[in-house]
Parts: C-alpha cells; sequence; structure tokens
C-alpha cells in the first residue's frame, strides 16, 4: 500500500523542525573539508509546488513555513532554512517548497555524494527527473529501508541516514529501528536521523524502547508539540531521533525551538523537548 503523498503536506510544521535538524547536519558535517554521503532513504519528490490542489487542499504549509517567510526577527538556524527554501522561490511569494533532497542536493560540494530512493510508482519519476542534473546524486527506485544494508559503509566513511517514512503502515515503527541495527552495524560513526510523527504516543515509545534495547549510545531525541498527546486522531507532535549528533546539534535546538514553538503555536499550546535517549 503507498497511497501516502508527501504533496499535501509539504513545509508543514514537521518539515519545519524535520528540515532545520538536517540543515544543522550537514552544516556540521561540512565543517570539515573531507566528502561525505547522504543517504535519504524516504525521498519524497524533492520539489513540490505550493498551489496544487493537492496543497491548496489541507494548506499545512500555511501553518508551516509560511509563519516565518515574512518575518525579519528569524534566529540564525532558521534564517538559513529559510534561505534554502527561497533558493526555489524565484520572486518575493512562497510558491515551492524543497524536500530534504533538494535541501541537501543544493548544499552538496564537489566532494560529497547522494544517493535518493523512493518506492512510489508516480513520485519515482518525479524524483529522478529533478536531480537528472545534478552529477554527485543518484536516485534508485527501491526500497528505502534495504539501503542501509546495500550502500553502507560509504566509501567516504563519513555520512547522514536520514530515514523518513510515512507511517502509514505501523510496521513503520519497528522497521526503522530494524534499519538502524542494520545500519550501525556497518557504519557505527554515521549519523542517522529518524522523523517520527506523535499521533499514539505508544508508537514513539515503540522506536525509543527499540533503540535503547540496540545498546547503541548518542541518541537524542528533538520533538515540537502543537498540542499535548491525545488520543482523537490527528498529528499532535513531531520529532526527530538522531544517533551520533554533531556535538553542536543539542544546543542549536535548544536555542531555536522556543522560537519555532511560539511562531508555529500561537495560540500557546505548543511544547518542545531536546532529550538524550541513551548518552555518549
Ligand atoms: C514523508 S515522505 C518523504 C519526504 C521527504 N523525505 C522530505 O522531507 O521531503 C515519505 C516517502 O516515502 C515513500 N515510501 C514509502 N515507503 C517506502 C519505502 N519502503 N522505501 C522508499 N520510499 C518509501 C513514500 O512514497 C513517500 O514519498
Amino acid at each position: 500500500m503507498l497511497s501516502y503523498r508527501h504533496s499535501f503536506h509539504a513545509g508543514n510544521h514537521a518539515d519545519v523542525l524535520k528540515h532545520i535538524v538536517l540543515l544543522r547536519i550537514i552544516r556540521a558535517l561540512q565543517q570539515k573539508e573531507k566528502g561525505f554521503f547522504y543517504l535519504d532513504t524516504h525521498a519524497g519528490v524533492g520539489r513540490y509546488s505550493l498551489n496544487t490542489y493537492e496543497a491548496e487542499k489541507t494548506a499545512e504549509y500555511q501553518e508551516g513555513v509560511a509563519r516565518f517567510w515574512q518575518r525579519d526577527d528569524l534566529p540564525p538556524e532558521v534564517a538559513d532554512y529559510l534561505a534554502q527554501v527561497k533558493k526555489v522561490n524565484y520572486g518575493t511569494q512562497l510558491k515551492h517548497y524543497p524536500g530534504s533532497p533538494l535541501i541537501a542536493a543544493n548544499l552538496l560540494r564537489a566532494q560529497d555524494r547522494a544517493l535518493f530512493t523512493e518506492l512510489h510508482p508516480s513520485d519515482f519519476p518525479l524524483l529522478r527527473n529533478n536531480f537528472k542534473q545534478y552529477e554527485n546524486v543518484t536516485t534508485k527506485r527501491d526500497n528505502g529501508y534495504q539501503q542501509l544494508k546495500a550502500a553502507l559503509p560509504p566509501k567516504e566513511r563519513r555520512g547522514l541516514v536520514l530515514i523518513d517514512p510515512p507511517y502509514e503502515l505501523k510496521e513503520d515503527y519497528d522497521l526503522v529501528v530494524q534499519a538502524i541495527e542494520e545500519g550501525y552495524k556497518r557504519f557505527a560513526t554515521g549519523t542517522y536521523a529518524i522523523w517520527y510523527p506523535v499521533v499514539l504516543r505508544q508508537h514513539v515509545k515503540r522506536i525509543v524502547r527499540g533503540l535503547e534495547q540496540t545498546g547503541i549510545r548518542k541518541i537524542l531525541q528533538i520533538e515540537l508539540a502543537l498540542r499535548p498527546d491525545s488520543d482523537q486522531r490527528g498529528m499532535t507532535a513531531s520529532g526527530m531521533i538522531v544517533i551520533n549528533p554533531p556535538w553542536t546539534l543539542e544546543a542549536e535546538m535548544q536555542a531555536v525551538l522556543p522560537y519555532l514553538v511560539k511562531t508555529l503555536v500561537p495560540e500557546n499550546t505548543g511544547s518542545w523537548k531536546v532529550e538524550w535517549i541513551t548518552p555518549e
């Protein structure tokens, strides 16, 4: 079953958090001259038009990236993120949104390399087409989880893996943990970032418990909530779990999350956390 289409959700509050974390990790990797490998296991199409039927139907970006578009009080991490969004908008209006693969691809240096996998039969050709001009990028129609076996360790011995499944199947909550175990066996020094939604808190606890049981150390959890947990339908929060985060990430996210919550949740029901699941 592949019914999830990211075009309904592009630029929403969850993308804002995910893409700021992604950008901070890439910036940290690029502090060193040596190249790195970026694997985006669930890539989507890479670029979204915000005036399509899908985006306008849900208008999720209006309560996400659009909240920052006109502001002049952006902290540096948000300004950096918005600069990446501006790269795909040619006027003053917010009309397009870059997915995780495009944010990364636009930052790759000659010595860096990326692999994007996407399984959806309609999304994959769009992804391939969007990146055919990028020399350091390979796209593949394949199961993203399998790339943690097939593509790791990278020859660069430095890298980041983003695992961003739709969680339309409950198995995804277990598959992300299994994928991390597979990847970590092959490439223990890599950075891994898992995105998760909070729809039912018990599902997030399943990921956290699963990761604790792997014995892997240095796992940081970053979460932004619009409202408290609820057993009603709908996403109340989202987060990123980062294994081997750059040392700068914890402090950067602690600095920026209060601003993100205030701007994304003006109704004052929001909250945030940055916590170690397992420290060093
Ligand atoms: C949340 S979206 C990805 C968004 C993207 N990472 C971004 O931030 O712009 C999840 C994507 O995973 C794809 N997908 C679902 N199962 C997959 C699998 N097993 N392997 C690769 N892609 C998959 C879906 O078709 C969907 O496009």
